[in-house]
């Protein structure tokens, strides 16, 4: 067989990465640059982006570049995405990855716990795929990926709001994917189980590892580079023909 030497040459693709300051936003950035794509990470604190940031261009010629903004708010969004295509040019890659959690029992939780995840998780989407959909349509290239999250596909007790966002997110990437086929853009979701993430990792532990580990299969939680790589593949010029899919990293605990 030919073909594979280049499968994953990103060398000249700009990408944005948000929730770039978090294990998995640093690890997707590390993965792309690694096959040559220039890196915007974007996160909420102006120094821990910079900071994110710095860290990846250490590692890989100084590719990456922080932008710190709340995706939550469409014309700051629209204004961050003017300024990474004048820093990197037109964004190629989109990953959208940010998401938050509030957990609550339902008959606790509060409409603020169920905004904030909401619009950080779900709404998110549209503020940050708008502003480049055009272009990528324009061009006849374009990848994006949505991570979503196995509890968006069985549902999870405690995460009414967090399942329902990240089930919206498998809907939004099944419907542009079609609109997106024509032109050459692909949209994808990643569906991740529970990896060592800060966000897991706030988990009580007596909840972790008696509710939770013993569901999984594989009898450990997923690694973020092992959902850095599932990036790397959508992310390539070769994955053209997944669009519209979902693609779940979970270590058997859940089949889709
Ligand atoms: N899976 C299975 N059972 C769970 C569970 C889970 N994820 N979370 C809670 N439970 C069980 C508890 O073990 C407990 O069982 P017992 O009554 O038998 O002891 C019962 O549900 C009630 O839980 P609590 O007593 O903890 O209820 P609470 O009101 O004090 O707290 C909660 C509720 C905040 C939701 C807390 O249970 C919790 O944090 N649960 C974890 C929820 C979870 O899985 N979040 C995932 C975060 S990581 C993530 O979201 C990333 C991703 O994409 C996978």
């Amino acid at each position: 067989m030919t073909g594979f030497k280049d499968l994953f040459d990103l060398s000249g693709r700009a990408a944005v990465i948000t929730g770039g300051c978090g294990i998995l936003g640093r690890r997707f950035a590390e993965g792309l640059a690694e096959f040559g794509a220039r890196i915007a990470l974007l996160d909420l604190d102006e120094q821990a982006t910079q900071a994110a940031a710095s860290e990846v261009s250490s590692r890989h010629n100084g590719v990456a570049k922080g932008y710190a903004c709340d995706i939550t708010q469409p014309e700051a969004v629209r204004r961050v995405a003017d300024l990474i295509e004048a820093d990197l040019g037109p964004v190629d890659v989109l990953v959208n990855n940010a998401g938050i959690t509030r957990d609550a029992m339902f008959h606790r939780m509060t409409k603020d716990q169920w905004n904030a995840v909401i619009n950080t998780n779900l709404n998110s989407l549209f503020n940050m795929t708008r502003p480049v959909w055009e272009g990528m349509r324009n061009r006849k290239f374009g990848r994006v990926i949505c991570i979503s999250s196995i509890n968006g596909q069985k549902g999870q007790m405690g995460q009414a709001n967090y399942s329902a966002a990240k089930a919206g997110d498998i809907g939004f990437v099944k419907a542009l994917a079609q609109e997106g086929a024509r032109v050459g853009v692909t949209v994808n979701a990643i569906t991740p189980g529970y990896i060592g993430t800060e966000m897991v990792r706030k988990i009580d532990p007596a909840i972790l590892e008696k509710s939770i580990l013993p569901l999984i299969p594989i009898g450990r939680l997923g690694e973020p580079e092992e959902i850095a790589r599932c990036v790397v593949f959508l992310a390539s010029d070769d994955a053209g023909l997944m669009t519209g899919s979902t693609l779940t990293a979970n270590g058997g605990q859940y089949f889709a």
